[in-house]
């Protein structure tokens, strides 16, 4: 089996449907979607799971990379569906005040009518605040996860229950990590994986994570970058 070096069907995959909300830009979907698909190309153990799904902006585009595979992985997607919580001190930012409690407020109903709209299975939906989630909620295999919280309690809370359950060679992606206006992304990361072995990269604006990958698969993420490079809010 190949290492998914070719993602020309990726490029396609984006060019041909429209993304239905600014949550996400064809760039970034692209870096998603490539690691996702080295994901289940080498046939990585586990699931597919999204924390802060919306409107299913990027879960449709998940859902059509699974199906162009055949693949058997399951999806499962965690929202409030009451939009985002309160800030906390580690989200205060000089660069804005915006992302209030409530907003980006979709409902269960209008996710399973977008994947009806395109056609598509709706993935398996938990509705819930993320620091209520048990980890017997999620599946007990992840080969993938996106989070995309904004917050720094949202990231923390998922990245609690994701990491453990995340298979070697698995692969977490994080939005927003370099974002001014939201930086309890970027402090999320920073702390969870203080004193954990994980190798963490960013393109635009993604955190890549990666756990135990061995050193002969060719996942999409670069080379792991010192502390001096990282970026501080
Ligand atoms: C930026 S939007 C996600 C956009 C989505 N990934 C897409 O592609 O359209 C953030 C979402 O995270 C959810 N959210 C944020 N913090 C949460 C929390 N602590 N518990 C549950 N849902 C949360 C919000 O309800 C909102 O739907």
């Amino acid at each position: 089996m190949g290492n998914g070096a070719n993602s020309q069907y990726v490029d396609k995959l984006i060019r041909s449907h429209n993304l239905i909300s600014e949550q996400m830009d064809s760039p970034r979907l692209h870096i998603l979607l490539t690691n996702l698909d080295r994901i289940i190309v080498n046939d990585i153990k586990g699931e597919v799971v999204e924390f802060g799904c919306y409107v299913g902006t990027t879960s449709l585009f998940i859902r059509r990379l699974l199906i162009k595979h055949s693949s058997s992985k399951e999806f499962h997607v965690y929202d409030s569906f009451s939009g985002l919580p309160d800030k906390t001190i580690e989200d205060a930012s000089v660069a804005g005040i915006g992302f209030k409690a409530g907003e980006l407020k979709a409902t269960k109903r209008d996710l399973v009518r977008n994947f009806k709209k395109a056609g598509l299975k709706p993935p398996v939906i938990h509705k819930g605040w993320f620091n209520e989630l048990k980890p017997k909620d999620l599946p007990q295999n992840i080969s993938f996860a996106f989070i995309d919280g904004d917050f720094y309690n949202s990231t923390t809370d998922s990245l609690e229950l994701i990491w453990p359950l995340l298979s070697n060679g698995g692969v977490i992606i994080v939005d927003d990590y370099m974002r001014s206006n939201l930086p309890g992304v970027y402090r999320a990361i920073s702390n969870y994986f203080a004193n954990k072995d994980a190798r963490i990269t960013h393109q635009k604006n993604l955190a890549i994570i990666q756990k135990n990958t061995p050193n002969n698969l060719n996942t999409a993420a670069g080379k792991a970058l010192r502390p001096d490079q990282l970026w501080h809010p």
